[in-house]
């Protein structure tokens, strides 16, 4: 067991094209936004685990040797033992959660009790710790917010327990782990948002750790090698909504009208298909009709809300983008949380902050920022900038 502080981040994910019809075993495009989760975690020697999470208003503290009693049975299931019903129900008995507990901040409780206790069981003794998470990433938005805790958590612990290397073992201020440890932490926090969401495709937590962006399907994924510099207007109707929920809902409308629903999946994989393709020509010889693509964004936002997923407060926004000529969709499960409307170069700055202006007028928050941040990644203290450092203590 490691005995120093660590600090990691991770990044959170804007789905270009393909949310729901992931789930569904269609192609997804994803990149890594430049707004990121952080942990930290403080090795201790007062038989105590703790979990603070500033963001949300928890802090949870819970005695070694009670978690030490639990029987759980992670140790005699598999490499990266997923959690049964009957283990989750003992958990949330420790956590003091109901048992329809249902809220994303419990079941993020849930998911830290499940991957610490699962990744330390090898340990002699479970170790304990203070964990602090704070995130610059709105929760429960649609940008892989609980993908990110997921993957933080999963990677400090893994380093703690020296199960994969500490990347700053020697050398630097920031780094990232090899390509195995990679595919580990990626295990485990899948993992966790399986915790937390259901049955999650996997996207959100694949593009955290491996940020840029990704091509994701069934598990494979490969990163879009090549990526004009698009910039991306984010905005968030601040309308609250459950994953989980919404998955479920295109699941059961999927069985209901299988004819009607299927041939959208079919069309929403040909959109995120032909988008990657016209990024990689934006990327390598730029004209401006590439910028035709930005119309796949108008489709693939009515193919989702005819899914079931749209909401009045999507509509609006895309209706406002679309009044200063610009291309815009929801953004992750939809059902309110974020749109995105992407920018194409050289727009007039004016139309941009108009928009912008319009948009905020409505009650949203909106940000421009960019694509393809790096993932999961740990830090030295004195490598992230200073109000970073003030909210977590450092
Ligand atoms: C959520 O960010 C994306 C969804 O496709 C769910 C998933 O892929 O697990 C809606």
């Amino acid at each position: 067991m490691l005995s120093e502080v660590l600090l990691v981040s991770a990044p959170g994910k804007v789905i270009l094209h393909g949310e729901h019809a992931v789930v569904h075993g269609k192609v997804a495009l994803a990149v890594a936004l430049n707004l990121r989760t952080f942990l930290v975690l403080r090795p201790q020697s007062n038989g105590k685990v703790s979990l603070n999470l500033p963001n949300v208003g928890i802090k949870q503290v819970w005695d070694v040797a009670t978690l030490q009693l639990l029987d759980t049975g992670f140790l005699e299931q598999g490499d990266v033992p997923a959690p049964t019903l009957e283990q989750l129900e003992k958990l949330k008995k420790v956590a003091g959660l109901p048992r329809d507990c249902v809220g994303n901040e419990g079941l993020s409780l849930l998911a830290f009790l499940y991957l610490y206790l699962a990744i330390c069981r090898k340990q002699r003794t479970l170790p304990s710790l203070d964990i602090m998470v704070w995130s610059e990433l709105p929760p429960g938005a649609g940008l892989g917010s609980s993908a990110a805790y997921s993957v933080c958590v999963a990677a400090a612990l893994l380093t703690a327990c020296e199960e994969v290397t500490n990347p700053l073992k020697d050398r630097g201020s920031i780094g990232s782990w090899p390509e195995e440890d990679l595919k580990s932490i990626n295990k485990w926090a899948y993992e966790g948002e399986r915790v937390i969401h259901g049955n999650p495709s996997g996207v959100d937590n694949s593009v955290s750790t491996w940020g840029g962006a990704l091509r994701y399907q069934q598990g494979k994924m490969s990163s879009l090698k090549r990526l004009p510099a698009l910039q991306i207007l984010l905005t968030n109707t601040k309308v609250p909504r459950s994953t989980k929920a919404l998955v479920a809902g295109v699941r059961s409308r999927l069985i209901k009208f299988p004819e009607i629903m299927a041939p959208l999946l079919t069309s929403i994989d040909a959109i995120s298909l032909e988008c990657e393709r016209v990024l990689g020509e934006m990327a390598a010889a730029p004209v401006p009709e590439q910028y035709l693509v930005l119309e796949l964004m108008d489709m693939n936002q009515h193919h989702l809300n005819a899914l079931g997923v749209g909401h009045a407060s999507l509509d609006q926004l895309c209706q406002v983008t679309a009044a200063h000529g610009l291309h815009s969709k929801l953004t992750g499960a939809g059902g309110g949380g974020c749109g995105i409307t992407l920018l194409k170069p050289g727009l007039e700055r004016a139309k941009v902050e108009a928009a912008k202006q319009a948009l905020t007028g409505c009650g949203f928050d909106c940000w421009e920022t960019s694509i393809g941040a790096p993932g999961v990644s740990m830090h030295s203290a004195t490598s992230i900038e200073d109000p970073v450092r003030q909210a977590l203590g450092l």
